[in-house]
């Protein structure tokens, strides 16, 4: 990595910024796919700080920054996988790197600092849901090691059905 990047935990004050990025991560996805994050970006930014940073945070984020710029940022939160009863596991939710930092191996230090915390945690991996699409990502995360687990389908049950 050439320029210094500092990697730390988010605070309240760095949304505002981050969701500079979260626009561009936004733009990203829907060149991918036509099904996008749902809500748009001033009601998600208001979730975002309810279920992050309220009394009960939901997940953590880290951000990366590079001379005191935000170029990334990481949320995740600690969870159990019924399978691995062996420890807990972690749950990336959003990985993102801003166009113009990537390949300076940003992506992999966010990653290498969630895998920290988890070991620090007793955890055992590292999970993390990947649009089939997102050719790019699939490849950065079998680079550092990751690989799919193809027998256990993510299902979803809707609020209005329940
Ligand atoms: C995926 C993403 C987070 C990677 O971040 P990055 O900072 O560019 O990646 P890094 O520079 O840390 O790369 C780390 C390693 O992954 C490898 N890698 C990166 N992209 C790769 C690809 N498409 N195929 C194979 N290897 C890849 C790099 O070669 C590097 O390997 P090395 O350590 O041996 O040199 C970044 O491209 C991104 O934000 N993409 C858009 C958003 C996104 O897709 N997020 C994930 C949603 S699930």
């Amino acid at each position: 990595m050439g320029r210094k990047v500092q990697i730390t935990q988010m605070r309240r004050a760095d949304v505002k910024t981050v969701f500079g990025l979260q626009s561009e991560f936004e733009a990203f996805l829907q060149g991918l796919t036509a099904n996008t994050r749902s809500t748009n970006a001033a009601a998600r930014r208001r979730l975002f700080l309810r279920y992050g940073f309220g009394r009960k945070p939901a997940f953590k984020c880290l951000i990366a920054k590079m001379g005191g710029v935000p170029v990334g940022y990481i949320c995740y939160h600690l969870g159990f996988d019924p399978d691995e009863m062996s420890g807990p596991v972690v749950y990336v939710i959003d990985l993102f790197v801003s166009s113009g930092a990537r390949g300076l191996g940003i992506g992999k230090a966010l990653m290498n600092k969630v895998a920290g915390i988890c070991r620090e945690e007793g955890g055992i991996a590292v999970y993390t849901c990947v649009w089939k699409k997102n050719r790019k990502a699939i490849g950065f995360y079998r680079s550092i090691g990751a690989d799919w687990v193809t027998d256990v389908p993510l299902m979803r049950w809707p609020k209005d059905r329940f």
